[in-house]
């Protein structure tokens, strides 16, 4: 199936301030140069905020991991948890065809889905509540057939129960995730016949279900105000575990992908509040010309246009500048504000000027970003 972007795109995207912090600390899981890694998080919880991933916020994402807008669309198309069109408001339905499934009965529900919501997968219902589509095997198999309706999994499905499952989602009720015929988890219908010991002392569902029922975010969007951040350390001089974290020295392997002269960095001034201070600027660059500064990760082609619009051309003067010019040049960059000190230009700056290189420029030069 092709997976392209969806032909009706919204003008832009941003983060709500809770989605920004929850994201911005997931980044600081990785090693300094690795933020990329933060790709899937970070598009979930765009999906996550507008139901679909639209082309703005891939674009988005791309700007805050420093990547280039193909590598975050690669990761983007290549993942089918990636909604690349608006589904339905209350509910998608991904309806599993592979082989078991098939065999007990997933084209009945895929006939329902036809029926109630819309003649075609990817389309939205006349009312925009819903919306299905076919799937492989979602690893269910003991309990086909089965379908994923938003976060959780509805097993031993009949096409009568599927229809009653989405009149209810439409009357406003979550349905209970889990076997629909009376089966506590993948047993023998009629019964254990092993382990009977077991079944003593079990909660009201099986363990997935139990969860499910008890967090209660089956079709509920997560925002960002209801899971605890994960990354405590974050604002804090102390590791995730309470210490300081020990830099680890690379090994032969990662020095050479690094490929960087250990220099050490400058430290980064804290940012101050206010307009801060305008930096010396330049009206042109030196006779040497212009420094590439693509090579700052967080620095694309447009904000490197606008830098050098404002008078800056070269890694010296960037790595120059204080806290309050950062503040100023923070402010002043329409747009993209707040990406000097969000992106640490300044030691990567001062690495670049002194002919050194960060993780992030040695990939740059070499096309892999
Ligand atoms: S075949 Fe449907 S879950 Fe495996």
């Amino acid at each position: 199936m092709l997976r392209r972007l969806y032909h009706d795109q919204p003008a832009s995207f941003a983060f709500t301030p809770e989605n920004r912090a929850w994201a911005e600390g997931q980044m600081t899981k990785y090693p300094e140069g690795r933020q990329a890694s933060a790709i899937i998080p970070l598009l979930w919880r765009a999906q996550e905020q507008e139901g679909w991933l639209t082309r703005p916020a891939i674009e988005h994402v791309a700007d805050m991991l420093g990547l280039a807008y193909m590598r975050a669309l690669e990761v983007a198309s290549f993942y089918f948890m990636f909604q690349l069109q608006p589904v339905g408001s209350l509910a998608h339905f991904q309806i599993c065809g592979t082989t078991t499934c098939m065999i007990c009965g997933a084209e009945d529900l895929v006939a329902v889905c036809r029926a109630k919501i819309a003649d075609k997968p990817h389309m939205l219902s006349a009312d925009g509540k819903f919306s299905w589509e076919e799937v492989e095997c979602l690893g269910s198999c003991a309990n086909a057939p089965m379908a994923q309706i938003g976060k959780d999994y509805y097993e031993d499905l009949t096409a009568a129960r599927l229809a009653e499952i989405i009149d209810e989602i439409a009357a406003g009720q979550v349905p209970v995730p889990g076997p629909q015929n009376g089966r506590y988890a993948c047993e023998p219908l009629s019964g254990l016949t092993s382990l009977k010991e077991m079944d003593s002392g079990k909660t009201q569902y099986n363990a997935s279900v139990q969860l499910a029922v008890d967090i209660g975010d089956t079709l509920k969007r997560i925002d960002g105000t209801e899971v605890p951040l994960t990354t405590p350390w974050v604002g804090k001089p102390d590791g995730p575990h309470g210490e300081t974290p020990k830099k680890k020295s690379p090994s032969p392997d990662e020095e050479e992908y690094i490929g960087r002269p250990q220099v050490k960095p400058a430290a980064t001034p804290t940012p101050v509040s206010g307009q801060g201070e305008k930096p010396e600027v330049m009206s042109a660059p030196r006779e040497s010309g212009a420094d590439d500064l693509k090579l700052i990760r967080g620095v694309g082609p447009k904000l490197e246009a606008m830098l050098n619009g404002m008078g800056f051309y070269h890694f010296d003067q960037i790595a120059a500048w204080s806290a309050a010019e950062v503040a100023w040049v923070d402010e002043n960059l329409e747009g993209f504000k707040g990406r000097v000190s969000r992106d640490d230009w300044v030691s990567q700056a001062a690495l670049l000027a002194e002919g050194g290189e960060t993780a992030f420029s040695n990939r740059a030069k070499k096309g892999e970003v």
